[in-house]
């Protein structure tokens, strides 16, 4: 086999066989297969396209190119929620204890990485103590005895998506769907989750801006999921504004205090509860979305998630005493006020500029070795649809500097005050099963 004859076939508009797909990938993942090549393939892939059968194949290859989780030792049928990645999005903290706290057991591989802020293990390290550095064994035997428990990443996953992203990532190829679906969940799959939901975010402050592109992606997901042998959902969820109200580390921890309590904001409750009563259905501990979403409910009003996060929290090293009293977490020493410049109604928040200036306050990461400061962020008073009042506050902004002029300046830049009255946008847009 060749690897030309492989590319020109790709080019030409034909499917690639299982074969050839495996011959690329090993072939890239030990080298032998060279940068110049696997780019082509990329972008004759980009302009051709892949079958369902070549996309279940190259994320079958890449699967193998590594290695796997075995979540076998953990009984019942394990449920993963992934998200396509969003600003403030603080699902993963809550969806983990509420599920959990009806016995789903959720085995959670996370990342710190880059972004607006930090990862799900950095946010939960805004609790004093917390921490992931658990063995293998430790982490099965915490989701068997309490249903949750959070791992950082352990083994090599997956070497051939991290090989082929940083390609493509310089080659103009990201933007395909058949790469991106096989890239993503070929990670899922590695992980070991019997069952996967996809929250795939749509708008301006998501991977993929236009709701066709994302019906594209989530459905490219989700029969990749399903003809590999895990059973996969998703929903398409608009990320135009951020979601909830928090942005930054301690801060989107004490709303999802809040949320577990049944007081959260109701767009960040609403994605939960709609994400939860698919991963309940899945991992059969109830036989309809309607009969979940009840139990879920439930356990939010009686007290059962949010003890479910603090025995969570204190059987990997973390301070219990933050779901009670979330200033146990560190705080940040200044704060200001977004007033508005005139009254009427938000019409317009920008997701990623929001996300960027919660950055510019230490929120998130910039490079691999920045520090992050995990009680800086943003605070929304106001959504979009609502009306505010001249001099109202906007948004609360925790600092730890003095000066935030430049932060305040990207702030109002990105907030738009309409004289018309606008409503709330749309949360959940499609499912895709
Ligand atoms: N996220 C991924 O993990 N892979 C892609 O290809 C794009 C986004
Ligand atoms: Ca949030």
């Amino acid at each position: 086999m060749r690897m030309y004859d492989i590319i020109a076939k790709k080019r030409d508009g034909y499917a690639l066989t299982k074969e050839e797909i495996d011959f690329f990938v090993e072939g890239y993942t030990n080298g032998e297969v060279p940068d110049y090549q696997a780019s082509a393939l990329c972008m004759a892939i980009f302009f051709q396209d892949m079958n369902d059968e070549e996309r279940a194949n190259i994320t079958t290859a890449m699967v193998n190119s590594g290695d796997t989780i075995d979540l076998s030792p953990i009984e019942g049928i394990k449920v993963d929620k992934h998200s396509t990645g969003g600003v403030g999005d603080t699902t993963t903290l809550i969806l983990g204890p509420l599920v959990a706290s009806l016995d789903v057991p959720v085995a959670k591989m996370s990342g710190r990485g880059l972004g607006h802020t930090g990862g799900t293990i950095d946010k939960l390290e805004a609790v004093p103590g917390f921490h992931v550095e658990i063995d293998k064994s430790q982490f099965i035997d915490l989701v068997n005895s309490n249903k949750l428990s959070v791992i950082g990443q352990t083994g090599n996953l997956t070497p051939a998506d991290k090989k082929l992203y940083g390609l493509r990532d310089v080659t103009a190829t990201v933007n395909s769907i058949p790469l991106i679906a096989s890239s993503i969940m070929s990670k899922k799959i590695a992980a070991g989750a019997d069952a996967i939901v996809l929250d795939v975010k749509t708008g301006a402050g998501a991977f993929m801006k236009s709701l066709e592109d994302s019906k594209a992606l989530a459905e490219a997901m989700v029969r990749i999921g399903n003809h590999v042998g895990r059973n996969t959902m998703a929903v398409i969820s608009d990320m135009n504004q951020p979601l909830g109200r928090a942005i930054g580390n301690a801060l989107e921890v004490e709303e999802a205090i809040e949320t577990l309590k049944g007081n959260g904001p109701e767009d960040l409750t609403e994605l939960c509860l709609t994400l939860g009563s698919q991963m309940v259905v899945l991992a059969g501990k109830a036989d309809t979305l309607d009969e979940a979403r009840q139990k879920l409910e439930e356990n939010m009003k009686n007290g059962k998630a949010l003890e479910k996060f603090g025995t969570f929290l204190k059987s990997q090293g973390g301070d219990e005493r933050v779901v009670e009293d979330p200033s146990v977490m560190p705080k940040a020493s200044k704060q200001f006020e977004l007033n508005a410049k005139k009254s009427g109604y938000v019409s317009d928040i920008v997701a990623d500029e929001l996300g960027t200036a919660a950055m510019m306050l230490g929120a998130g990461r910039a490079t691999k070795e920045s520090e992050i400061d995990l009680a800086v962020g943003l605070y929304l008073n106001k959504k979009v649809g609502d009306y505010v009042e001249e001099g109202e506050s906007l948004l609360t902004i925790y600092a730890n500097q003095d000066d935030v002029e430049d932060v305040k300046e990207k702030l109002y830049a990105n907030i738009t005050i309409s004289d018309e009255k606008v409503s709330a946008p749309t949360l959940i847009h499609n499912m895709v099963t």
